[in-house]
């Protein structure tokens, strides 16, 4: 079983097919970016990309993603040290107080601005929705979404 993570393929188990994704990305690939919280897929704090999509990894198993393309935040940041457009945007718009949430709200947001990018705020809200914060506030959040989405109209 294969997967792809940030761009490197590994070569997967046949026995660890039932193994979380998330427990994979963080404990054997030491990628802790997403987070565990709520692990029933209702928080989003675990979102990772699966082939370009929003997937909460505390509900899939690494069968149900062989073959796939992961992005995870690790993967979005580029590797000069410096912040992608979407993390300087948060930043700048005030739209990260612990954190926990972040990289997965940036993830499903980079995916939006993927497909689209000039959305309206009603589409960012939509693209966010399995996605809950507790401490920022969803204004300042898509505030970020709009700021960042200028580095994606090309
Ligand atoms: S930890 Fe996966 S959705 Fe909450
Ligand atoms: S910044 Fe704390 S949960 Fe969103």
């Amino acid at each position: 079983m294969k997967l792809t993570v940030n761009g490197v393929t590994h070569e997967i188990d046949a026995g660890l097919a039932e193994m979380r994704l998330l427990d994979w990305l963080r404990e054997e690939l030491g990628l802790t970016g997403a987070k565990a919280g709520c692990e029933i897929g209702a928080c989003g704090a675990c979102t990772v990309l699966v082939d370009g999509r929003p997937v909460k990894s505390c509900t899939r198993r690494l069968r149900d993603v062989a073959g796939k393309s992961v992005l995870t935040i690790e993967g979005l940041t580029p590797l000069d040290g410096s912040l992608h457009p979407l993390q300087q945007a948060f930043l700048d718009a005030g739209a990260v107080q612990c954190g926990f949430c972040t990289p997965g709200m940036i993830l499903a947001a980079h995916a939006l601005l993927l497909r689209n990018p000039a959305p309206a705020r009603a589409e960012i809200r939509q693209a966010l929705q399995g996605n809950l914060c507790r401490c920022t506030g969803y204004q300042q959040i898509i505030d970020a979404v709009e700021l960042a989405a200028k580095s994606y109209q090309k």
